[in-house]
């Protein structure tokens, strides 16, 4: 009998050409110049998923990006688990720190060099290739399945919100599998329970009507530049902690069962410092490194831009300058009220000898999964079946939106079984996943559906 573990061995090389040629597509969505590779990425992910044999693979067009679907139905008493991914990347600027092309895939010491490699071409599609083995052995697929695979998660899911919201019938699952996080070290799979939420802001400053000279109007006329960065100044105190009003009401404390979980988890602080290049590091007074990472709310400029920025020395007081600003969320903290916390914070402070105006951009709910919830224990055995150690329980820093949004519209919890690891530098350049967790990830999702049997109905 050719099981699904044999059909994984064996087609190894081709799961691999596979992943390549989808990596291949540059498929970033926050330039509309990648429409139609982005159009490429979706028909790619179709035509593999046609190629299976499923009841039903339909790609939904939306105001934006398309919407991947696909459906099979095996048993109507069993689970229903519904898999989430996105087939959109970040740009891959700046090129020239690549040691090779983003686009075109190669393996150096055992990881795959791409942009969208673990975030999250190569990590979704381990579902996919999980369920083709399953499918083309001679085992029972064991529970139903259904996909969505987005387009827009790197923009902020504009279309996918409203379209969860349409298709909730098609939709209806006992849970959500998401391979888009990391785990918590090599060789160290963890499962991750919480996600903080964002809230993304932008801020203009407006002063004279044109560049002047600094040395004839120096002094006199206030300078944008100056004052985005007093502003700047006064959004966090130096022990790291916010100071714009309102902003911890609805924070969730930590209880003192969290920080000990939080405690227990094996984090080395010499080598996380050694790997970012440095001596200290700075955060929230109070709180330890992996709290801060994950459990606190932040505030982070992301952007900054003013005045004269190339080679040599110009004279000048700039007209304008502005700045781009992201808060971390964590549970139960609204990104909607905390956009407005910082817009009418900004404008408090603002002085009036400039124009001073914020606008929002997208954001997203913090999210947290129920640690008794049965999906976990499935995923964990999975994990120990594969990885040869229990999983740990982590929450993480980054965001997906979306979670929350499965929660709040179709009732459903999230397993988050990350196969990635924060040193794959996604988003960065040299974005990386290592060729053994991407079979070692098919691996842990078909032993995944198999567990589910285990724990329900
Ligand atoms: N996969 C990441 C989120 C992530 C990374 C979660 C690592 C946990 C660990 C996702 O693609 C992402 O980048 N999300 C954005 C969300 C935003 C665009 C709304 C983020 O976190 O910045
Ligand atoms: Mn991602
Ligand atoms: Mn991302």
């Amino acid at each position: 009998m050719a099981t699904v573990t044999d059909y994984i061995n064996r087609n190894k090389e081709r799961f691999k050409d596979e992943l390549f040629e989808f990596l291949r597509i540059p498929s970033i969505s926050t330039s509309k110049e990648h429409k139609d590779d982005i159009r490429r990425a979706a028909s790619f992910l179709v035509g593999k998923l046609e190629s299976i044999d499923l009841d039903r693979v339909k790609l939904f067009e939306t105001d934006g990006n398309p919407i991947v679907f696909a459906e099979l139905m095996t048993d109507p008493e069993a689970a229903t688990v519904l898999v989430y991914g996105h087939y959109d990347v970040q740009p891959p600027e700046p090129l020239d720190q690549w040691d090779s092309s983003p686009f075109e895939p190669s393996i150096r010491n055992g990881d795959i060099y791409a942009r969208g490699s673990s975030d999250d071409k190569g990590q979704s599609y381990t579902h996919v290739k999980a369920l083709e083995s399953y499918l083309k052995s001679d085992e029972d697929f064991p529970v139903n399945i259904k996909f969505i695979l987005e387009g827009e998660e790197e923009i902020g899911s504009p279309h996918l919100v409203p379209f969860i919201e349409e298709h909730q019938d098609i939709l209806e699952c006992d849970m959500v599998l998401i391979s888009d996080t990391a785990m918590f070290a090599e060789d160290t799979p963890s499962l991750t329970y919480g996600l903080r939420g964002l809230a993304y802001m932008e801020m203009q400053v407006m002063g004279p009507n044109r560049d002047l000279h600094s040395g004839v109007y120096g002094g006199a006329v206030d300078n944008p530049a100056n004052v985005i960065a007093e502003i700047i100044a006064k959004l966090k105190a130096e022990n790291g902690v916010i100071k714009i009003p309102g902003f911890y009401d609805n924070v969730t404390a930590l209880s003192k069962e969290d920080r000990k979980a939080y405690e227990e988890l094996p984090f080395d602080e010499e080598a996380y410092k050694e790997d970012l290049g440095l001596d200290a590091l700075h955060g929230e007074e109070g709180y330890t490194t992996l709290e801060r990472a994950s459990a606190r709310p932040t505030l982070d400029v992301n952007g900054l831009w003013s005045g004269y920025q190339e080679e040599g020395a110009k004279t000048v007081l700039p007209a304008e300058a502005g700045a781009k600003v992201s808060m971390r969320l964590v549970p139960d903290q609204d990104p909607k009220r905390i956009a407005q916390l910082f817009k009418d914070y900004i404008n408090t402070i603002a002085p009036d000898t400039v124009e001073v105006t914020v606008t929002e951009h997208h954001g997203g709910n913090p999210a947290i999964t129920d640690l008794t919830f049965y999906g976990l224990k499935a995923a964990a055995d999975a994990f120990e079946a594969v990885y040869g150690q229990e999983p740990l329980f982590a929450r993480e820093g980054g965001s997906i939106p979306i979670v929350a949004d499965f929660q709040r519209v179709l009732d459903a919890q999230s397993v988050l079984m990350g196969f990635g690891l924060d040193s794959d530098a996604i988003h960065s350049p040299n974005e990386k996943f290592a060729l053994k967790d991407f079979y070692r990830g098919i691996k842990t999702s078909a032993k995944f559906f198999e567990q589910l049997t285990d724990y329900s109905g």
